[in-house]
């Protein structure tokens, strides 16, 4: 056999769902996270890490059989994955193609850092960030997250 012969898929191709594409090499994790899927919901998923991409060096890639994401649940992991596209598969062909953009305002993902922040209270307060580049500032208190984002995810 010579070399190649025996390449396979690392992830096969699903029948139905979403896979999130071209995510940052190690966010893989961050962005379930994000999307609230963990092992314990009803999901079947398949995930990469530190995959080789044609495009960019490594990259992440996450599918998702039999649930199709919307656009709006996405685009919330631009914050950790700018580059991601989200594919659309239907009977395993891609029938929908679309990059994330940062939304302006983040709710109910990140936990403000400052602890006499009101959305730290008991009040039932959703957290709000506004999205400024690559930080965050928080609606609330003007607390500003400036770096690893990702360890501040609810
Ligand atoms: N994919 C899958 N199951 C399918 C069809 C596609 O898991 N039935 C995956 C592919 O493995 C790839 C992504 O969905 O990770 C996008 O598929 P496709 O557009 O065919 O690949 P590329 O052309 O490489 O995508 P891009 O141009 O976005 O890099």
């Amino acid at each position: 056999m010579t070399p190649g012969q025996n390449r396979t898929l690392l992830v096969s191709q699903i029948k139905d769902g979403t896979v999130i594409d071209h995510i940052t090499a190690g966010e893989a994790l961050n962005v379930l996270t994000i999307l609230g899927i963990a092992g314990t919901t009803t999901e079947s998923l398949s995930i990469a890490t530190n995959v080789a991409s044609r495009k960019e060096g490594r990259k992440d890639i996450l599918k998702i059989s039999g649930r199709e994401l919307r656009k709006e649940e996405v685009d919330r992991i631009a914050l950790i994955a700018p580059h991601a596209t989200i594919n659309i598969i239907r009977d395993y062909e891609v029938v929908e193609k679309k990059g994330v953009t940062v939304p302006p305002v983040i709710k109910g993902v990140v936990k403000c850092p400052n602890p006499g922040c009101i959305s730290n209270a008991k009040e039932p307060i959703e957290s709000a960030f506004e999205v400024l580049g690559k930080e965050l500032r928080c609606c609330y208190c003007d607390w500003m997250i400036t770096k690893n984002i990702a360890s501040h995810i609810i």
